[in-house]
């Protein structure tokens, strides 16, 4: 089993109740069960967390670096302003995916800029917990490394003569 951090930034501790039609009722203990029943079959030991604070988040950040611990990681608010948290996120020593419940680039201007993007292998958002599966799933993937190696068709060879 791999071990996987979660980490979820402020206010979705609030899900449930939080501006439902933005984020939906699902509250963040449906969240955690959804990243655990999503990650047992893929080989993933999912750890829950959420914070207001940043420097608890940050904490965690250090302690994935750490550990080479792969995270998938919802900063919310702090996606679009926190210098620190990316920071913080560049001395990562294993996969990393950030995640999103809405569509940030379909909301307010404020909210189309990422800090964290660009240290990321790669972002998943707009699809409510399923963002959070399908996260799970590339991390997954980014934490197993490939066993064949990509041959490309042209190097593939089946001993008969090619035209005959
Ligand atoms: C969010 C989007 C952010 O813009 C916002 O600040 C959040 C939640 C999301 O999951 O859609 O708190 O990260």
């Amino acid at each position: 089993m791999t071990r996987v951090l979660v980490l979820n930034g402020p206010n979705l501790g609030r899900l449930g109740i939080r501006e439902p039609e933005v984020y939906g009722s699902a509250t963040l203990d449906d969240l955690a069960a959804a990243c655990h029943a999503a990650g047992r079959p893929l080989g993933l030991e999912v750890e829950v967390r959420q914070t207001d604070d940043e420097t608890e988040l940050i904490g965690w950040v250090h302690e994935a670096a750490d550990g080479r611990i792969p995270v998938v990681l919802n900063p919310a608010a702090f996606t679009h302003y926190s210098y620190a948290l990316r920071d913080a996120l560049a001395m990562r020593t294993a996969p990393l995916v950030e995640v999103h419940i809405s569509n940030p680039a379909a909301r307010e201007r404020f909210r189309h800029t990422s800090v964290v993007a660009g240290v990321a292998d790669g972002t998943v958002a707009g699809f409510g917990l399923t963002s959070y599966r399908l996260a799970l799933q590339a991390i997954a993937e980014l934490a197993t490394p490939d066993p064949a190696p990509h041959t490309s068709p042209t190097s593939v060879s089946t001993g008969e003569a090619v035209g005959e």
